[in-house]
């Protein structure tokens, strides 16, 4: 059942194309209880420059072949091999066009890696992505085959009165007993990937759109039974992408029909499969009594990100898996483009800064570390990352700042124009911005190719008027070994007068070019001096973010606090701030570890105070600003010999700081926040002032001395936000009180029944900071109401822990590693996909104390020993220990 580790690598510089191509697909599945049977005619032609003799080698995946013809005729013994993983054929036509039929067997039912055809909730479906194909049928399983598929569906209409496939719907009908049968047909050449396949009993949401040239588009989201109302917002976000990618992008919807269907069981987020997207429920299905703001948001984003692939992915798809980012970095960076243009541009960029840096830095700068386009990999499941998806949307933005908003479109509308159709690369992609810039990209494209986060390290000087800025970059030698030459960096930045204006930018003298507000940094070292005047310029660099780099900038405390304070940037407002925040509790956690009480600069708490109630910020600016780091942000600015208790406490005497200095105040603005009775509404500036009243709970409730009123405020919730921020202060500042506890237990009988819900209800615990967390996860394990087979689920515990809960899960004695070890070890038989998902919690093992690394290591060692692991996790587990 388990595919054993060999060892295999695969390389870019190997890619060479098929020996035949497919051109067209027809298949018939027939779906059953306890089996489904596959008969697929595949159309090959050799292609001209293969030799007349060479053989055609079909990747397999658990497959049992059932049946084989050529051309209508059985294929002979003598001409063909088979084993589960691989089908070669022999002695076919040396020209022209001849259909192979391949006819297997498979068995939904005990599928349990979500890949290749499976049944979630009775529900027929299907993730190609990126091998899952070949769990089908054998087939040339890759990325750069592209044909058109006919469908013909059949199965019990009781159990799927629906069945859908990619493209359009063209017949349907009755069969004999209560069978029916439903045939979809997909003019749009695609790589196997992208087919889908869904049968079961769902339930529509229904309505239409009309794009730009007139095309009358059907849209429907399928749900499990019942649950078609809590559809509604993401429909409503499907059709806001529609109209902002022809608007932004000029790109337009393709087919008749574009179905989405929402399904419990699902290894990632979604999959933009042709005309036919499935999505884990939970990117899916809200209300306001069981989603909050950021479930909001993020199915928004997913909605978008997988619309968005129908042109950057599916129409231009990759050559090969190397090229992963081309589709998905481009991508995500559309979909943060959409969410800014929809909700706040500055509040977006923040987070996604956010998510960046807590994210995609430690794997960049851990074992796991590898360059945005690979070279090299052993399972393909393990490279849709941080690094892929976050970085690999940084450098096509960094290519908007470099050529500009117009030129960037230019480039963009080559690149659909010219690729449209196609299996591309990176270097096609680069090309189209060569092209439409009129520049060399070729420095630039350092970034997708050497792996590590830079490091931008400026210097100021002032004398008689005259700036001189000093920026050095250096990309330490990682272990991925790619090469640590200078990078194209665009430094975006502005001079800030002490009344908080941008100065006009004036360079006398400069050894790189200043184009606008942006410095193109192109060598190691360079300095630029400009003329300022009499009063020192307050320096805001690194505006927006505008390369993926750690900025090390010595400015002086002062200018910080002053830029935090009036910077016209907000981003670098946020940054001001949080660079001063987070020197605090990185030097408060060492006075910990050293024994030392901790202080708390009282300018900095004051300036936290001050930008919470600055009311020419929109409310969701200043949550973000008077969140303090979480435990693991603050562990990163530490790097080294982690101490996960002495990061607890100095956060706690954090917060306490922050609560004796503005708690009243605090107070005062929640109450001035609330909507009172109003109806929810998901609006941004809504969920804004939901974020910062949720954001100054945990200084406002740190101070009371009970928790009767968090608990007070926990039962009057009107809304899934609100209840769950109350929910949460209970269980991090009151953990182990009777409030707490009755809070979750009627958290549990209300939400009982509803699998999203009953996630953040394990999530909770999984956080909590108590001293027996371990033990008290070893009884959310046995909870009748945990699995290990459904992926959301598992990740809720075991993930909420290992990245949710430093503390409990970085204990000294190592109980929280081991733990984790043994569940990941489970989840592995089941679903190799999650488990090795799960085990990169372990990336950054190294970076704490020596009790703690020796411990991990250890429960990592074991784990690695066993003779019975997946490639997934074994390759997981190989370079986190290498
Ligand atoms: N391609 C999907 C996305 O980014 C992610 C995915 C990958 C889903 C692999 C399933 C399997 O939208
Ligand atoms: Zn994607």
């Amino acid at each position: 059942m388990l595919r054993t580790d060999d060892g295999h690598i695969i390389r870019l510089e190997d890619y060479r194309p098929t020996d035949f191509a497919i051109h067209h697909v027809e298949m018939l599945v027939r779906l059953m209880e306890g089996a489904a049977e596959v008969v697929t005619d595949i159309t090959l032609e050799r292609r001209p420059e293969t030799s007349e003799t060479a053989p055609l080698v079909l990747d397999g995946d658990e497959l049992v072949l059932t049946g084989l013809h050529l051309n209508g005729e059985p294929v002979t013994a003598e001409q063909f091999d088979a084993s589960p993983d691989q089908l070669t054929v022999r002695g076919l036509p040396a020209r022209g066009r001849f259909v192979l039929r391949v006819e297997t067997r498979l068995s939904p039912e005990t599928n349990t890696q979500l890949m290749g055809l499976y049944r979630s909730n009775g529900v027929w479906c299907t993730q190609c992505e990126a091998e899952g194909f070949r769990r089908i049928t054998y087939f040339l399983d890759r990325p750069d085959v592209l044909a058109t598929y006919r469908v013909r569906l059949e199965a019990d209409r009781a159990s799927a009165p629906v069945l859908l496939a990619n493209g359009n719907p063209m017949e349907s009908g009755e069969l004999d007993g209560s069978r029916h049968f439903a045939v979809w047909d997909d003019p749009h050449p695609k790589p196997s990937y992208l087919f889908a396949l869904v049968a079961g009993d769902l339930d529509p949401l229904e309505d239409r759109f009309t794009t730009a040239s007139g095309r009358n588009v059907k849209l429907v989201i399928f749900t499990e039974k019942g649950l078609s109302h809590r559809a509604t917002y993401a429909m409503d976000a499907l059709k806001r992408s529609m109209v902002w990618d022809e608007r932004r992008f000029g790109r337009e919807y393709d087919l008749d029909v574009f179905n989405i269907v929402a399904i419990s069981d699902f290894n990632m987020g979604a999959m933009e499969n042709k005309g036919l997207n499935v999505f884990n429920h939970k990117y899916v299905l809200l209300d306001p009594d069981t989603a909050t703001d950021s479930d909001y948001a993020g199915v928004e984003t997913v909605i978008a990100h997988e619309y968005f692939h129908n042109w950057t992915g599916n129409r231009i798809t990759c050559r090969d898996w190397f090229q992963l980012c081309l589709k998905e970095g481009l991508t995500v960076y559309r979909d943060q483009e959409f969410s800014a243009d929809e909700r706040s541009r500055p509040v977006k960029r923040i987070s996604s800064v956010h998510g960046l840096k807590a994210q995609q830095f430690p794997e960049d700068q851990g074992p796991l570390q590898h360059p945005v386009r690979p070279t090299r990999y052993r399972e393909i499941n393990n490279f849709y990352t941080a690094t892929v998806y976050e970085k690999g949307a940084e450098l096509v933005r960094m290519i908007e700042t470099i050529l500009g908003a117009e030129n960037f479109r230019s480039g963009m509308d080559l690149y659909f124009e010219r690729h449209d159709g196609e299996a591309a690369t990176i270097e096609d992609f680069l090309r189209c911005f060569e092209e439409a810039g009129d520049t060399d990209l070729s420095q630039f494209a350092l970034w997708y190719h050497q792996a590590g986060t830079p490091t931008l390290t400026i210097t100021e000087q002032y004398d008689g008027g005259q700036l001189t800025l000093i920026l050095e970059q250096d990309l330490a030698k990682g272990a991925a070994g790619t090469g640590t030459h200078p990078f194209h960096m665009p430094i975006r930045f502005g001079l800030v007068s002490r009344a908080g204006e941008d100065l006009a930018i004036e360079p006398v003298a400069g050894e790189a070019e200043i184009e606008g507000d942006v410095i193109h940094l192109t060598t190691s070292r360079a300095e630029l001096v400009f003329e300022v005047g009499g009063e020192r310029p307050l320096v805001s660099i690194l505006r927006d973010f505008s390369a993926p780099v750690t900025l090390r900038h010595d400015q002086p405390r002062e200018a910080r606090l002053a830029l935090a304070a009036l910077d016209p940037n907000p981003f670098g407002r946020w940054r001001a701030l949080t660079d001063l925040t987070g020197d605090m509790l990185r030097s408060a956690s060492l006075s910990e570890t050293e024994g030392r009480g901790a202080t708390y600069d009282p300018a900095v708490i004051e300036a936290l105070c001050r930008s919470a109630s600055d009311e020419a910020l929109e409310p969701a600016l200043r949550a973000l600003m008077v969140t303090l780091p979480g435990e693991p942000e603050i562990a990163r600015l530490i790097g080294s010999e982690i101490d996960p208790e002495a990061i607890h406490r100095a956060r706690r005497g954090a917060l306490r700081a922050l609560a004796e200095a503005g708690g009243p105040e605090f107070e005062r603005l929640r109450a001035s926040l609330s909507d009172g009775s109003a109806p929810f509404s998901a609006d941004a500036a809504s969920a804004g002032r939901r974020a910062l009243r949720a954001a100054l709970l945990p200084a406002v409730a740190i101070a009371q001395t009970s928790a009767a009123p968090l608990f007070a405020e926990f039962e009057q919730a009107s809304n899934m936000t609100d209840r769950l921020s109350a929910i949460s202060a209970l269980v991090q500042l009151f953990p182990g009180s009777d409030e707490t506890r009755s809070a979750l237990d009627a958290f549990y009988r209300r939400f009982e029944s509803d699998a999203l819900v009953l996630d953040k209800w394990f999530t909770l615990q999984a956080t909590a900071p108590s001293d027996g967390s371990v033990e008290a996860m070893e009884r959310l394990r046995q909870h009748p109401k945990f699995t290990l087979g459904n992926p959301n689920r598992a990740r809720a515990l075991i993930g909420g822990f290992a990245s949710g809960n430093q503390r409990g899960f970085n204990r000294a004695d190592g109980a929280g590693y081991r733990w984790v070890a043994e569940q990941l070890g489970e989840l592995d038989r089941l679903n190799p996909q999650t488990a090795a998902r799960l085990a990169t919690a372990f990336r950054s093992w190294r970076s704490f104390d020596a009790p703690r690394r020796a411990a991990a290591e250890a429960a990592l060692r074991d784990l690695a020993s066993r003779n019975d692991l997946s490639r997934d996790l074994s390759d997981i587990l190989t370079r986190t220990l290498g």
